[in-house]
């Protein structure tokens, strides 16, 4: 309950809360800690902002991810999720669905998506990271959203999927347009949607005849021996796993590099392990860096299949329900120092990838991609320094995904 002495909700969702949310963030988990707003595409939503909250509602089967149970019917459909999934034909993803089909389908790419594939994948990704950097090391500037971040986990996932080289560069378009028009007019992402998704039906359809050992023959495999897959259903697998693992991994690289320039003593600090071939504040930082300013700062939608509390708040049948993973993982109660960047923490079981059956199918992944780049950057630009004012950087306005527009840097030329 509001009192009299409590100061007025801080407003959500406007430029400035996307240059920092984290006041915002602090004032609801204090005050409102499981909150109805509306978000800027008009449809309301419960925010659930506390750690302990956050944890249960992310494993709670009583809230579906299946947008079909969204009080708000037609009016809402589309208007949560993906832009363009529903008219692409794409709504059978694990991120749309619950049990038993969740669980037959995240059987069948937990099968092709191994560990040791990821782990197999790592020189392939030191090749790709050292490529982008000789791409721009001789000019002594870079701005390393566009040249850097955003490039390498396209290629990445393209290479596990199997997509040739010579279509790569369209992916790149693709996702390029996904991720300009985040939280702008969506029909441009629709459109990248439906050429996504006619693609990969045709790579999916070539691949039947002529299986390799990339990941979406894996998936044909694994369906081929006794667990089904629909064509739909391989699709909708294949785009979430680009969508998923595309800005994501953008904004850990580029959130996590900024989090490092902003934070000299904690940058040298690694930097001086890596020179001294500790790889372990490597693994801790990258943990932290995703607990701090992670890219995902609310877990995708959920739905309550009947009415339920949370935190104390009664949540009605049709709901959707918003866990914001960003202010969790700043949660006081939860982390000693919240606010503070500490590289070598130990107790830190963030959200940053989620928690229960949904838990992040690509963290693998995501977890090599984020350590090799910031390693070579840190490695092969050894002086680099924002070149910006941290007020002038634009962060983009996304529901979902918190990002730099751009990162400016300057170095060394030729270091
Ligand atoms: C699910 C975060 C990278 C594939 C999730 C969820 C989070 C997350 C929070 C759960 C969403 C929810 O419960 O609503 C991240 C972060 C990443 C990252 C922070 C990078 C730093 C990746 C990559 C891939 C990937 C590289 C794949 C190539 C997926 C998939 C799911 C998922 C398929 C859905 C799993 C399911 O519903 O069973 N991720 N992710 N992610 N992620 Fe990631």
């Amino acid at each position: 309950m509001h009192t009299n002495h409590t100061p007025p909700a801080p407003p959500l969702f406007t430029w400035e809360f996307a240059s920092d949310p984290y006041p915002a963030y602090a004032w609801l988990r204090e005050h409102a800690p499981v909150h109805r707003t509306a978000l800027p595409s008009g449809v309301e939503a419960w925010l659930v902002t506390r750690y302990a909250d956050a944890r249960q509602a992310l494993a709670d089967q009583r809230l579906s991810k299946n947008p079909v149970h969204h009080s708000e019917g037609a009016h809402g459909k589309g208007k949560v999720g993906i832009p363009g999934e529903r008219s692409a034909n794409l709504m059978t993803h694990l991120l749309n669905i619950d049990p038993p089909d969740h669980t037959r389908l995240r059987r069948l790419v937990s099968k092709a998506f191994t560990p040791r594939r990821v782990a197999e994948f790592a020189p392939r990704v030191q090749e790709l990271t050292d490529r982008l950097i000789d791409g721009f090391v001789a000019r002594g500037e870079a701005d390393l959203i566009h040249e850097f971040a955003f490039p390498l986990p396209i290629y990445a996932i393209c290479d596990l999927l199997g997509v040739p080289a010579e279509d790569q560069d369209d992916f790149r378009d693709w996702a390029g347009m996904m991720i300009r028009h985040g939280g702008g007019p969506r029909g441009g992402v629709a459109r990248s949607v439906k050429r996504m998704r006619t693609y990969l039906a045709e790579l999916i359809h070539r691949k039947r005849e002529d299986l390799g050992e990339d990941l979406i023959s894996g998936l044909i495999r694994a369906s081929d021996h006794g667990e089904h897959l629909t064509e739909n259903e391989a699709a909708a697998m294949a785009f979430i796993l680009l969508f998923a693992g595309f800005e994501t991994t953008v904004n850990l690289i580029g959130n996590g590099t900024y989090a490092l320039l902003r934070h000299p003593e904690q940058r040298e600090r690694l930097q001086r392990a890596l020179a001294e071939g500790d790889e372990s504040l490597l693994a801790t930082g990258v943990e932290e860096l995703l607990r701090y300013d992670g890219p995902v700062e609310l877990a995708t939608w959920r739905f309550a299949v009947q009415d339920l509390v949370i935190g104390g708040q009664r949540i009605a049948e049709g709901d959707p329900v918003l866990v914001v993973l960003a202010a969790a993982d700043r949660d006081p109660e939860r982390f000693a120092d919240p606010d503070t960047l500490d590289l070598a923490r130990r107790d830190n079981q963030h959200l940053g990838y989620g928690h229960g059956i949904h838990y992040c199918l690509g963290a693998p992944l995501a977890r090599l991609e984020g350590q090799t780049a910031l390693a070579t950057l840190l490695r092969r630009l050894p002086g680099m320094r924002l070149a910006a004012e941290p007020e002038d950087l634009r962060w983009r306005g996304g529901l979902i995904m918190r990002g730099l527009r751009t990162l400016p840097v300057a170095f060394e030329a030729g270091e």
